[in-house]
């Protein structure tokens, strides 16, 4: 191991390092909102349960968006593909990233994407503390997924990471 140290105040940059290490897809989290549909890049995203159905993600609570998704009854997550990188970079620069994307709405009103890996349509179950960011534990009450190479994201980089 070439760096070795006790996560402190101090370095938060070295930590976020090491968690970088763990090579994750990427997902956009959408909700509906009081001022319109919301979206955000996240790559907290876990699978968490199959009986019952559940999934998790993790909002920063110092984000300036936290309140549309920590309030969010229903919201719905998008695990993109390798050509939706854009879409990566777009929500997360702003939450109301939609404009070429015309999103589909459920009966819950949550915006959908298309294009995505897989979708899942989720109403929250559990909010449980986490340091600076919060678990939110997702219901999932309807599922869609196809076929694609996945947009990875590994030590800092995008890659397209293909099934085959
Ligand atoms: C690859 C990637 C993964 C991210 N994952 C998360 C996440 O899991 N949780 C989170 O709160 N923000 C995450 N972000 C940051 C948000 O997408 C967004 O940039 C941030 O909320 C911007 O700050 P603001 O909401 O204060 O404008 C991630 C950003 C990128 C590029």
């Amino acid at each position: 191991m070439d760096t070795d140290f006790i996560p402190d105040e101090t370095n938060g940059r070295l930590l976020r390092d090491a968690f970088s290490k763990f090579a994750s897809g990427v997902t956009v989290v959408t909700a509906m909102s009081e001022e319109g549909p919301v979206g955000i890049t996240a790559n907290s995203f876990s699978s968490l349960s199959i009986d019952p159905p559940l999934v998790i993600w993790s909002p920063s609570v110092g984000s300036r968006r936290f309140p549309y998704f920590e309030n969010a009854e229903y919201f719905a997550i998008h695990v993109l593909a390798a050509d939706q990188e854009e879409i990566c970079f777009d929500f997360a620069k702003s939450p109301f990233a939609f404009e070429a994307l015309e999103p589909e709405f459920n009966a819950q009103n949550v915006p959908l994407l298309k294009g995505c890996l897989a979708r899942f349509e989720c109403r929250k179950h559990a909010v449980h503390p986490g340091g600076d960011h919060v678990i939110v534990v997702g219901q999932i009450e309807r599922v869609s997924m196809q076929d694609g190479a996945a947009l990875a994201f590994f030590s800092g980089q995008f890659r397209a990471l293909d099934p085959n």
